[in-house]
């Protein structure tokens, strides 16, 4: 019982991790050594590998809202936490809604395009799923900065 806090914080980071390494990875590392690939190849692997990512993401946003909610009852509610933790929500929130966006309305597009094989569709897609990520992991990395930086 006397460990919640330190174990909070430990899945709150975990979590925080998992998503933000995860594009890190997504953008920087896969993107450019697939890009000369054909897209017969190259959007059902993105397919699959998106398809995974965002299964992970979902657990992780669950993870970082319980346990960052529950941190954050420490210091009495949302109103009365320091400024980069409220920072920190707002941004988190905002990470989640652009996420939401792209599983629910872009992701669905790059699937309906990979099945129907129209690859044109598919680079749309893809083009505003890579648009989405990186302004997400700008913010991430924003809010890893109010949440460490901000509390010095
Ligand atoms: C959206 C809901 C979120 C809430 C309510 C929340 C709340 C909190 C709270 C209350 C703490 C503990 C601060 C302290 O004890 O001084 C914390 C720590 C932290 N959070 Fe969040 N957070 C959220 C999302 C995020 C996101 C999306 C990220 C990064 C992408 C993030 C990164 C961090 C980091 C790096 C720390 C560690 C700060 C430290 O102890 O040095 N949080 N969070």
């Amino acid at each position: 019982m006397n460990h919640v806090v330190e174990l909070a914080l430990f899945l709150h980071l975990l979590a925080v991790v998992v998503w933000v390494g995860g594009m890190f990875f997504a953008h920087l590392c896969l993107r450019p050594a697939v890009a000369d690939i054909a897209p017969q190849m190259r959007m059902p692997l993105w397919l699959g590998v998106l398809q995974r990512f965002f299964t992970w993401v979902a657990v992780c946003i669950g993870v970082i809202l319980i346990s960052g909610g529950f941190l954050m009852s420490r210091f009495g509610g949302g109103g009365q936490s320091p400024w980069p933790v409220q920072a920190m929500t707002g941004f988190g929130v905002m990470m989640m809604l652009i996420f939401g966006h792209l599983r629910f309305a872009l992701f669905p597009r790059l699937r309906r395009a990979v099945q129907a094989e129209k690859w044109q569709d598919g680079a749309k897609a893809l083009a505003g799923i890579r648009m989405m990520v990186t302004i997400n992991l700008v913010l991430g990395v924003c809010t890893i900065a109010f949440g460490v930086l901000g509390l010095v």
